[in-house]
């Protein structure tokens, strides 16, 4: 049994709570957010846990051997720091930090803890996205041509993801929130990211995130990027992942959709339900209890920082 702590009680922090609540090898012991009535009120929920306005507070609790952060990117940074000093091991939202210099303390210092560090990068976990990267090996759109990622938003911040921070041009915008993922994959699935040209379109207001971007890079064998996005639009939201070759097509589409389609034909649906990706916390529990496990450290953290930092250049 892993006893799990965790920092930042917003959308994702509830979402996780229910993924480790499922689970039985773990068992979250306290919670902590700088909002009092939700600390207490997920800790009610939780069975009348412990809990800390102050991530400090929580990383001291004896119990807690792994801490999940969950706040806002500007304050991975400070409290990843304080968990790694105390030397426990830590899951940290993603994007790693919120500049490349932080992210590369960060990697450096979990390197020097000698802690489990992990990133929650769920594309990794996914059902379509593992069929995504298990057909590009079977050479499904045979030579790579063209690597393009959508991004379209009719409204940002999304619905469900009102909060005060990913709306605004210092911790937010989707380039960072959403673009990050499909930064980890292009990186996990096809190597280096080099020559990044970025044109952002920004609102007046400087407190405001991007409204929209354009921006290309190469592969190590010089196969072009392109990355595209635009919010406050007509239509549906749609993200894409597409990767056009030299005898087909093939899209992760939504997150959990896959389209593809040979040289001549239409683009259909695929179906992956044979596919049985890894799970993030039994990766979690292997790695705890020193086995081998499939996660995400902060070092592939900090190499997608990298790229997103360029993207996110003004
Ligand atoms: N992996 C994913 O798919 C995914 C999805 C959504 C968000 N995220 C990431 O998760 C993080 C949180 O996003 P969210 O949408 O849940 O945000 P949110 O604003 O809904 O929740 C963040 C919570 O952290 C609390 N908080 C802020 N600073 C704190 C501090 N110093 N100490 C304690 N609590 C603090 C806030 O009060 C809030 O309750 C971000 O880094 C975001 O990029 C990841």
């Amino acid at each position: 049994m892993i006893n799990i702590g965790i920092i930042g009680l917003g959308a994702i922090g509830q979402r996780l709570i229910s993924q480790f609540e499922k689970h039985s090898e773990v068992k979250v012991v306290t919670v902590c957010d700088q909002l009092e009535s939700l600390a207490k009120e997920s800790a009610g929920a939780l069975g009348g846990i412990p809990f800390y306005t102050d991530h400090k507070s929580l990383i001291d609790h004896p119990l807690v051997e792994l801490v999940y952060v969950a706040v806002p990117p500007k304050f991975h940074y400070h409290i990843v720091m304080d968990i790694l000093k105390a030397n426990k091991h830590v899951l940290c939202e993603k994007p790693l930090a919120n500049s490349l210099e932080e992210a590369k303390e960060m990697a450096q210092a979990a390197k020097e803890a000698g802690v489990i560090h992990a990133m929650n990068f769920p594309l990794n976990y996914g059902q379509a996205a593992a069929k995504f990267a298990e057909l590009l090996k079977q050479q499904y759109v045979g030579k790579l041509r063209r690597l393009q990622l959508t991004m379209n938003f009719p409204e940002w911040p999304r619905v469900w993801q009102k909060n005060d921070w990913v709306g605004g041009r210092e911790q937010g915008g989707f380039v960072l929130e959403v673009g990050v993922h499909f930064i980890q994959q292009t990186l996990k699935l096809f190597g280096e990211v080099k020559n990044i040209q970025t044109h952002l379109e920004l609102p007046d207001n400087p407190e405001k995130c991007e409204t929209g971007i354009i921006a290309t890079a190469e592969l190590a064998d010089g196969t072009p990027i392109l990355i595209e996005g635009l919010s406050q639009i007509a239509g549906n939201e749609y993200i894409g992942f597409t990767a056009y070759g030299s005898e087909g097509i093939l899209s992760l589409e939504n997150w959990n959709q896959l389209r593809g389609g040979k040289f001549g034909e239409e683009l259909k649906g695929i179906l992956f339900e044979n596919i049985t990706p890894k799970n993030l916390i039994n990766e979690l529990v292997k790695a705890v209890n020193g086995q081998d496990a499939e996660l995400y450290d902060f070092e592939v953290g900090y190499k997608a920082q990298q790229v997103l930092e360029q993207l996110r250049k003004m």
